[in-house]
């Protein structure tokens, strides 16, 4: 939109919140809260963002890489009125209009902003105020009208007589104005309210008394508007997000087993016919093919994944590539680094690290691959280790390609096993092994007869 400013209210601590992490840090689907507000802020394209910022302000700065924000300091929390004045030497002489925004108030549309814009601009309102109607409005700043029905003011939760408690319209803390009227009204806006703050609220009574056009927006659905103040609202929010985003890839042709267990964060991308089973998490960056089998309580966070993967029941993935075909699991454990091959098998009780297995190969039980390259159409035996830490540094391990290698195998690093290689079972190997060779250890097998019997009686009574 043209002409546009934001303010982004994020400096509060979030007292409700009972943490050591400022509110805005707390994490909503993925992403910390105050992200959500910034990211539906951006899609407005304005001419500029200010980000006011203040408790743990460290820290929330550095939870945004972008470099379009102007970060603004309020060093004490003196109110939202308060906050919204420390951004007046960005935005003091915009041409235009200004639109504020809570960090707290993540699931705000981008639509209903430009509505809210629209109508705000028809007006020529000096303030226009977004408000819902809650059939639970606790919490919330009420909108107090008088006989017919023109605003009169907005009054705190904590400042409401019981009769203003219950006023169903409430403020959801969302606001169209322009820069003059704003940072004029802020100057005279005063603290003497229960909580002894600089409410921002306050601006729509002295924009009255002075006899300008304060407008209201109400939006259709009040769940845009809901604000995070205690665990309890972030919970419930984080379960309303994961909905819509499980809507989402349901309409987009992936089918949801049990969407009530299906975590899915917002930058995923998942392809068409892809089944994903109950108690699944998809995270971060992830990107999963089409035609793929996820069968559940599966925890990947930003995997690769192609076309027609099986990830069979109960793997954690993390940072890893998957080319299409492969079949992982069950009980598998792939970690950062690792980068598999069409059709590879990783079995049960397998965890890999910095592995890149060849198209086809396969280590189906019981192993650690741990730096490690392997060429294509081999196969590790069950109970396969590299070993890849001396305790100093790590090392590498080279297999090529249709290498056999046998259970109960140690490879120790740094080691290259050629092309075609046997590795018999139950070997210790130590030195690099020329393509097509045997390697074994020499070991007698002896068998002694009667044994067992003669040492259960030597030992009778010993082990009670
Ligand atoms: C505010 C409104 C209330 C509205 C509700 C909607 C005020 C006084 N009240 O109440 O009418 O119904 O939002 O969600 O505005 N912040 C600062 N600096 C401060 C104080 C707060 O940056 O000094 C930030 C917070 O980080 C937060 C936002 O402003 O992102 C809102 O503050 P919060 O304390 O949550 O306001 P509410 O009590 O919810
Ligand atoms: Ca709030």
């Amino acid at each position: 939109m043209k002409n546009i400013g934001v303010i982004l209210l994020a400096a509060g601590q979030g007292t409700r919140m009972k943490s050591s992490v400022p509110k805005v840090l707390h994490p909503l689907a993925g992403k910390p809260l105050f992200l959500h507000a910034l990211g539906v802020a951006k899609q407005l394209k304005p001419s500029a963002i200010a980000v006011v910022i203040g408790h743990e302000a460290g820290a929330v700065r550095d939870a945004y890489r972008g470099e379009d924000v102007a970060w603004v300091t309020q060093e004490q929390q003196l109110g939202t009125g308060h906050a919204v004045l420390c951004a007046k030497p960005i935005l003091g002489d915009f041409c235009g209009d200004v639109v504020i925004l809570s960090g707290d108030v993540p699931l705000i549309q981008e639509c209903t902003l430009a509505a809210m814009v629209q109508t705000h601009r028809e007006h020529n309102a000096a303030v226009t105020l977004m408000t819902a109607v809650l059939d639970m409005p606790t919490g919330y700043g009420r909108i107090v009208r008088d006989a017919s029905g023109d605003m009169t003011g907005i009054v705190e939760e904590k400042d409401a007589t019981a009769a203003q408690r219950q006023i169903q319209e409430v403020n959801a803390g969302v606001y169209v104005t322009t820069p003059q009227f704003l940072f004029g009204a802020l100057q005279e806006v005063r603290n003497d309210n229960r909580q002894g703050e600089y409410y921002l609220p306050d601006v729509a009574a002295i924009g009255l008394r002075d006899g300008k056009k304060i407008a209201t927006f109400r939006v259709d659905d009040p769940g845009e508007m809901m604000g995070i103040n205690t665990r309890e609202e972030l919970a419930r929010m984080e379960k309303t997000l994961q909905e819509r985003i499980n809507r989402k890839w349901m309409d987009a042709g992936v089918t949801l087993k049990d969407p009530q267990t299906t975590y899915i964060e917002e930058a995923v991308s998942i392809g068409k016919d892809t089944v994903i089973g109950p108690n699944s998490h998809l995270r971060g960056r992830t990107v999963v093919g089409e035609r793929c089998e996820i069968d559940g309580s599966a925890y990947i966070t930003d995997a690769e994944i192609g076309d027609g993967v099986h990830l069979r029941f109960s793997v954690v993935l993390t940072s890893c590539r998957i080319d299409r075909g492969a079949i992982i699991g069950p009980f598998a454990h792939l970690r950062p680094g690792t980068a598999l091959g069409p059709n590879v098998h990783i079995g049960n009780f397998v965890e890999t690290k910095e592995a890149h297995l060849g198209e086809g190969t396969k280590a189906n039980h019981l192993t650690y691959l741990g730096d490690v390259t392997i060429g294509r159409d081999s196969n590790i035996g069950a109970g396969t280790i590299t070993c890849n830490y001396d305790g100093f540094k790590k090392y590498r391990t080279k297999i090529g390609d249709r290498v056999q290698v046998g259970s109960d195998t140690t490879l120790v690093a740094p080691i290259s096993l050629g092309d075609d290689v046997y590795v018999a079972t139950a070997t210790t190997v130590r030195h690099d092994i020329p393509a097509g060779a045997l390697v074994f250890n020499e070991r007698q097998e002896r068998t002694r007869e009667g044994w067992t019997q003669e040492k259960r009686k030597k030992m009778k009574g010993t082990n009670k």
